[in-house]
C-alpha cells in the first residue's frame, strides 16, 4: 500500500487511510525496535538531511534515530552557526544541500508554510517537523499511536487538549487527526489562548473551566505555554495560569474517573503541569517519546519512492 501524498506537510492533507497505514506500519517498526538488533536495511541507499531552523530536542533526535534504524545516511543542519547568519536564503541553502544528492528533507522552521514553500520549489521529499504555529504532523501521529496503544482505538475516545491552543501546531495537527479518526475533541484554556474560529471550523467543544473540560475525558493532552510566540501578555502571570489551568493532583483527584495525561514536551513543570503528575502513574509522556521513533520510521519508509 502507498500513501496518497508525496510529502508529509500536515495532517490536513492526509486521508484517514493514510493515517491508518502510517500507524500500522509504525506498529511493525515498534516490534523491530524491541529486537536485540534494532536496524533494518530499508533506506540504505537514501540520504536524508535534518534541516532545523528552530530549536528541538525530541523531534530532531527521534528523526535522526529513525533514519539510522532504517540505515539511511543522515546530515544534520542547524541554522545557528550556518551561512544563514550571512544572509543565505532558505531556497539557496536547500538547493546547495540537494546538489550533494539528498533524497529527503526533514524540516523545522519558525515560519508557518516554510515546508510547503520548499515542496513547491525542490524535487526532494519534504517532511514537516513543525512549522511555526501551523502543524506538527509527526507529533500528532505519535500521539495517536500512543492513545491507540492505551485504549485500542481513537473512535469515540474523548480527548481534551489543554492550554495554549492559539500558538500550538501540536493542537492543530491533533485536532485534524482526531476528528478524521472519529474522536471527540474538547479544547480547554483561557479565552485569550483559544482562537474564536475553532468550534465552527473543526467541530470541537470549547471549555474555559478546567474541571468541566476534563470531567468526562479519557485523555488530557497538556500543552506548553509558548511565551516566545506571544507578542503581548495573554494572561496575568504564570502563577495565575498554574492556579487556573495547571494539572495538579488535587484537580485529577476531583474528577469522576482516572484520566491519562499526555504532553508533547518540552514541559514547563509547575506551570501547565505539576511534577508529580508528569512523573506519575497516569502519565504516558515518555511512552509518547519512545513511540516517536517507530512513527517517524514509518513516515520515512512510506514516503520513500512515492
Ligand atoms: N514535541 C516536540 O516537538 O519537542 P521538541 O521541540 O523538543 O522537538
Amino acid at each position: 500500500m502507498k500513501l496518497s501524498t508525496k510529502h508529509l506537510l500536515g495532517i490536513k492533507d492526509l486521508l484517514k487511510e493514510d493515517i491508518e497505514l502510517i500507524l500500522s506500519t509504525a506498529k511493525e517498526f515498534k516490534e523491530v525496535l524491541q529486537r536485540p538488533i534494532k536496524k533494518v536495511p530499508s533506506l540504505r541507499d537514501k540520504t536524508i538531511v535534518n534541516l532545523f531552523y528552530e530549536n528541538s530536542t525530541r523531534t530532531r533526535i527521534s528523526f535522526e534515530l529513525a533514519e539510522k534504524r532504517l540505515s539511511a545516511d543522515t546530515i544534520n543542519f542547524s541554522a545557528s552557526g550556518s551561512s544563514v547568519d550571512k544572509g543565505e536564503t532558505l531556497l539557496d541553502t536547500v538547493n546547495n544541500i540537494l546538489s550533494m544528492k539528498v533524497d529527503m528533507v526533514v524540516m523545522r522552521h519558525a515560519s508557518s508554510g516554510a515546508p510547503h514553500f520548499l515542496a513547491k520549489h525542490i524535487p526532494a521529499v519534504i517532511i514537516n517537523a513543525g512549522d511555526g504555529t501551523n502543524e506538527h504532523p509527526t507529533q500528532a501521529l505519535l500521539d495517536a499511536f500512543s492513545m491507540i496503544e492505551k485504549f485500542g482505538t481513537l473512535k469515540g475516545l474523548h480527548v481534551s487538549i489543554v492550554g495554549d491552543i492559539m500558538h500550538s501546531r501540536v493542537a492543530l495537527s491533533n485536532i485534524y487527526l482526531l476528528k478524521k479518526m472519529g474522536a471527540h475533541v474538547t479544547v480547554v484554556g483561557p479565552p485569550t489562548l483559544i482562537p474564536k474560529y475553532l468550534t465552527e471550523a473543526f467541530d470541537v467543544k470549547v471549555e474555559y473551566d478546567i474541571k468541566k473540560g476534563l470531567q468526562n475525558c479519557d485523555v488530557a493532552n497538556v500543552l506548553r505555554i509558548q511565551l516566545e510566540r506571544q507578542n503581548q501578555p495573554l494572561f496575568s502571570s504564570l502563577r495565575e495560569y498554574n492556579l487556573s489551568y495547571g494539572i495538579s493532583r488535587k484537580l485529577l483527584d476531583s474528577l469522576n474517573k482516572e484520566i491519562t495525561i499526555m504532553h508533547p514536551g518540552p514541559m514547563n513543570r509547575g506551570v501547565e503541569i505539576d511534577s508529580d503528575i508528569a512523573d506519575g502513574h497516569q502519565s504516558i509522556i515518555l511512552n509518547q517519546v519512545e513511540n516517536g521513533v517507530a512513527v517517524r520510521m514509518a513516515v520515512l519508509y512510506l514516503l520513500t519512492d512515492q
